[in-house]
């Protein structure tokens, strides 16, 4: 190749990386596998090799390199970082909206924008002719770092702009954030690596920028929301925020999806409550909403007060971190006899409730938090997701703060408590008929929601039942006699009675709910649909080999065993018996009628909020028509339901013409399927 040749193809090489890169972390949405992407890439790499004289400095090969920094250099912002003043009720924001019509003199339109607030770590990014110049942290909002070399190894951050009509220099400016499930791959890696983890995404997220070494930051998984403008140098005179927005992201920066223009205080409160409640599913972590003056001219009237602007605002939503002591540590056994060790806790008032327990799933994450009793610890509350110990606060440890240690016996029955294989999870050694801790647990079990469905039979009447004897196993939950039931302490008659009911009713059930309330280990409720599609009936599966048992989705050799080994069990086939004589039935799936499972070989896709039901029930339910229910779209997607807040999976379905149906829609679908969602 001559000299110009090699310059073409480096130069297609670098367009096609970047492409493949925007795809990939800024769209969610790449059009090649990793394998083809690595072997553009090494192609690149070696081209440059042969001719170093060649690499720019934009060239995605150089999102590493250089010498590490010996220190950070200051930089001066052309235009101030300002912070935004916060308020947490309706009615203060209402205060604010008021404050600002009034400053403008009740314009005809008042239009603003809200987005979540991202807790990460704030930066500006200087593009100068579309290459990325300088990246600086907001430091005290005047003068921040030059974390530039940080900056760019974060691959959804454009190092460089193909486009026409950019402005010759401009700054944008955004969040840079840790995902949370990378957040947790990371610190798994981490814990096998015998290193150090990261305490929370956002302070890993400003650790890994503020590392001399560019390497580093490289093996963090960053990735950022690009949230404003700072500054324009040449030909661009935006009129609106969404208008900014709308057109960075054209220029391939990643701007949150779920960004909505509102026009009144009803709207903004809709959005922070509907953000809220998807707060635990969106992937990383905000602390709250940012609403904003749309139009910029009226922003430039509204101007700023002490460092804050007077067009934007940030509703707050109750911290999901807080800081509290451990009392003691408890140890409760689980269904499987699964030995958890339970923290309780000085109460504390976290992510909107007041929380006194945080599991600590095994003993093997007490080593890892090195945890004694008495410590001082950092909890999260996220959702509906139970308190977790986040990190203990070495510095405020009490000189005699205890070692925590796995008890030799269950607490509930005495036995040994033993380590299985290479399990994390400790476990009780006796079997659930004879340990009452896995007994009652299985009951619950059975009983709970998405299993049997009992309503009435709660935690105090399943330890009453367990303690006096009286129930043993689910199976002989059916023979018991309202007089028996009545008998129990604290029980009102009509409580009895409606207990009495609710088993009659529970009788009649679907074989995918049987199975999955059987409490067989590995098999949750859609596994358990799968295998009553896929056996029709009972007998088939009870006599199923583990190969068999393989060829039904979902369902790997770990899984198969289980089964086999769970129906092998004499005592097991006995509660079954136990449970069938007792009158527990279900409509038998005809596989040779093509209605029984509709939805078979479809792939259905949920997202958004739903408003009538959880969406492990719109999950189970379309597995139960046959479906398979993925977490993210592509072209094989058959439908996607869509509740409020749909975001970047919506957006590909449209993309991509995927059928798309709101919540009405699907139970419309689902009752022309004698479904009822309740
Ligand atoms: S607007 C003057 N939008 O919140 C306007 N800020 O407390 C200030 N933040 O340091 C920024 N998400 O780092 C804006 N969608 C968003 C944001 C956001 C997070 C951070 C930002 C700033 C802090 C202000």
């Amino acid at each position: 190749m001559t000299e110009q040749q090699v310059a073409n193809r480096l130069e297609k090489l670098r367009r096609e990386v970047n492409h493949h890169l925007h795809r990939y972390h800024v769209l969610d949405s790449p059009e090649i596998s990793d394998a083809q992407y690595d072997a553009l890439f090494d192609e690149l790499v070696e081209l440059e090799q042969a001719h170093p004289e060649l690499v720019t400095p934009d060239s995605p090969t150089q999102r590493v390199g250089g010498a590490p920094a010996s220190q950070f250099e200051k930089v001066t912002h052309e235009l101030a970082m300002l912070s935004l003043d916060k308020c947490t009720t309706g009615e203060e924001l209402g205060d604010w909206l008021t404050r600002c019509r009034n400053r403008l003199n009740d314009p005809d339109e008042l239009t603003l924008i809200c987005e979540p607030k991202i807790d990460g770590v704030a930066v500006a990014l200087v593009y100068e002719e579309g290459v990325l110049t300088l990246a600086a942290t907001r430091g005290d909002g005047q003068t921040g770092e030059n974390i530039t070399q940080n900056v760019r190894t974060i691959p959804s951050v454009p190092l460089r702009i193909d486009a026409q009509g950019l402005p010759r220099r401009f700054e944008v400016r955004g969040e840079i954030y840790i995902p949370i499930a990378d957040f947790h791959a990371f610190n798994e890696a981490c814990a096998a690596s015998g290193e150090k983890p990261l305490i929370n995404p956002r302070n890993g997220a400003a650790g890994s920028l503020r590392q001399l070494d560019s390497k580093i930051t490289a093996s963090r998984p960053l990735t950022w929301f690009c949230y404003s403008l700072g500054w324009v140098d040449g030909e661009w005179a935006p009129a609106a925020h969404s208008e900014v927005l709308a057109q960075l992201k054209t220029w391939g920066f990643r701007v949150n999806p779920l960004v909505r223009q509102v026009d009144d205080l009803d709207a903004c409160m809709a959005y922070v409550d509907e953000v809220l409640e998807q707060r635990a599913e969106l992937g990383y972590d905000i602390d709250g909403v940012v609403i904003k003056v749309d139009d910029l001219d009226q922003q430039a009237a509204l101007g700023a007060v002490t460092r804050k602007p007077r067009w934007a605002i940030a509703y707050k939503y109750p911290a999901e971190e807080a800081v509290t002591t451990i009392e003691n540590v408890e140890f409760q056994v689980g269904r499987t006899g699964a030995i958890t060790p339970v923290a309780r806790l000085v109460p504390v008032f976290v992510g909107g409730v007041t929380v006194t327990n945080a599991t600590l799933h095994n003993m093997d994450e007490i080593g890892r938090l090195d945890l004694r009793i008495g410590d001082t610890v950092m909890i999260r509350r996220a959702g509906d997701v139970i308190p977790q110990v986040m990190s203990v606060i070495e510095s405020k440890r009490p000189a005699k703060a205890a070692a925590i240690e796995l008890p030799a016996d269950c607490p509930a029955c005495g036995s040994p408590i033993v380590n299985v294989g290479d399990e994390a999870v400790a476990r009780c050694s006796a079997s659930p008929s004879y340990c009452p801790a896995q007994r009652k647990e299985g009951l619950r079990h059975f009983a709970s929601r998405l299993a049997m469905d009992i309503d009435g039979l709660g935690d105090k009447i399943i330890e009453q039942m367990v303690e006096t004897g009286l129930v043993e196993h689910a199976g002989d939950l059916y023979r018991i006699t309202h007089e028996q039931i009545a008998g129990l302490d604290r029980l009102a008659d009509k409580s009895a009675a409606n207990l009495v009911e609710a088993l009659e009713a529970s009788k009649e059930t679907t074989l995918a709910r049987f199975i999955y309330a059987l409490g067989i280990r590995e098999v949750g409720e859609a596994t358990a649909a799968n295998l009553a599609n896929h056996f029709g009936d009972l007998p088939p599966l009870m006599g199923a080999s583990a190969e068999d048992l393989e060829k039904v989705d979902d369902v790997g050799p770990v899984v198969a065993t289980k089964i086999v080994d769970f129906f092998a069990d004499d005592g097991n086939v006995e509660v079954i018996e136990a449970l069938i004589t007792g009158g527990v039935h279900w409509p038998v799936v005809d596989r040779s009628d093509a209605s029984a499972l509709p939805l078979e070989n479809q792939t259905w896709v949920l997202t958004g909020t739903l408003e009538q039901m959880a969406r492990n029930d719109a999950k189970a339910l379309l597995v139960g028509l046959g479906a398979k229910v993925a977490g993210s779209v592509s072209g094989k997607t058959s439908q996607v339901v869509a509740g409020p807040g749909a975001g970047s999976k919506l957006t590909k379905a449209e993309e991509l013409g995927v059928p798309v149906m709101d919540e009405a829609e699907f139970l419309a679908f689902l009752a022309d399927h004698d479904i009822s969602a309740s």
